[in-house]
């Protein structure tokens, strides 16, 4: 019963007044202080409930409760982990984070759309750098599966971004389940390039060499691609990455795509500037890369679905169209942390989901 109020719901007018980066410093402070106070977490878990056992899922050797994970980009420097396990999560994505630390983009660099849930955000990778959020990855808390995604920073040529996704994968993945390359980034320039078969194929011979260095063989590594490549280039683009022998993929990432928003405010976002975009309208795009995408990889290779996946129903779709895990990020802006209890038990009452 305690479960159907939800003081995000009171919170929200407040919330969507403010700027939305002091939104989310003002929600990561209160969030920071809230995980170190006793009982808060305790709570916490008993308002928002903890994933049914029957969630449970094996994925490339790592065990999730749930299928429901946050998308990277949210809680970059990994500062928040007690709480994300708290609110249900099954695993989260911190980064993405550059080797070296970078401030991102001036500012205003992101913008909500709550009539339609939509974001446009051109965030350009602002990270604390690997040295720091390695040294807070240390005290990771036990029993939630943390992936690591890793970028280059701005300043790097292209031609040089291996040197970048070495330098940062050797900080962080010691310290992670999972690695994702981030190559598809819209706001650090030529990022996306990368995904072009001949930049990307030395790329993940490279972190797969360095992973070897590193005995870490074993750790799942995935690739986090745009919704906004055609599908000859998606097809050669996923070769090259099943070849490789990377072990899954993640898609996708925000689009460049305007025609995903809405006549209303079309104009508007045009009038914003560059940015890529993300939430409701973002889904229907999004799953046809991955209905490509699976199409395209064997059954060992796995795929997290992300991309306006806003609530059981969408995350029940995803997994139903052959995806292993579903990451969120737009829709727990706009619907508030109980939003991952709601998808945990929406997913759980549903017939098919076995697990
Ligand atoms: C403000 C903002 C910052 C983001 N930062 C990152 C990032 O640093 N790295 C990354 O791989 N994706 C980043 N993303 C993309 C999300 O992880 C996700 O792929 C995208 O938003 C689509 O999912 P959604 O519709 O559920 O939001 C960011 C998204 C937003 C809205």
């Amino acid at each position: 019963m305690i479960r159907s109020f939800d003081p995000y719901a009171l919170l929200r007018p407040l919330i969507f007044r403010m700027n939305p980066e002091m939104a989310h410093h003002a929600a990561f402070t209160l969030g920071g202080v809230a995980q170190r106070v006793p009982g808060v977490l305790g709570l916490t878990r008993s308002l928002c409930g903890q994933p049914d056992p029957g969630l449970a899922r094996e994925v490339l050797g790592l065990r999730f409760p749930s299928p429901v994970g946050l998308a990277a980009g949210l809680d970059k420097g990994a500062e928040l982990l007690p709480l994300w396990k708290a609110l249900g999560f099954g695993f989260v994505e911190i980064g993405t984070v550059t080797p070296r630390p970078q401030a991102g983009n001036p500012k205003p660099r992101v913008f909500r759309f709550p009539e339609e849930n939509l974001i446009l955000n051109r965030m350009g990778f602002n990270s604390e750098g690997a040295e720091v959020v390695a040294r807070r990855l240390k005290r990771r808390p036990a029993g939630l599966v943390v992936g690591g995604n890793i970028g280059k920073n701005k300043e790097t040529p292209e031609e040089e971004a291996l040197k970048d996704y070495e330098a940062a994968f050797r900080a962080i993945a010691p310290l992670v389940d999972y690695v994702a390359l981030n190559i598809s980034s819209p706001n650090t320039p030529g990022l996306r390039r990368l995904q072009a078969p001949e930049q990307l194929k030395p790329l993940l011979e490279g972190v797969l060499a360095l992973r070897k260095d590193l005995a870490l063989e074993r750790q799942p590594l995935l690739v986090k691609l745009a919704p906004d490549l055609d599908a000859r280039e998606l097809d050669a683009t996923v070769d090259v990455i099943v070849a490789s022998g990377v072990t899954g993929l993640i898609a996708t990432n925000t689009t460049l795509d305007r025609n995903i928003v809405s006549e209303m405010n079309r104009a508007k976002v045009d009038a914003l500037g560059m940015g890529g975009l993300s939430g409701r309208g973002l889904k229907i795009k999004a799953r046809e890369i991955h209905r490509q995408v699976l199409s395209r990889i064997p059954p060992h290779i796995k795929l997290m679905a992300c991309g306006g996946i806003g609530s059981g129903e969408d995350a029940a779709v995803a997994l139903q169209d052959g995806a292993a895990l579903v990451q969120i990020y737009s829709s727990l802006i706009f619907e508030g942390p109980m939003l991952v209890g709601r998808m945990n038990r929406d997913l759980a009452e549903r017939t098919y989901y076995s697990g």
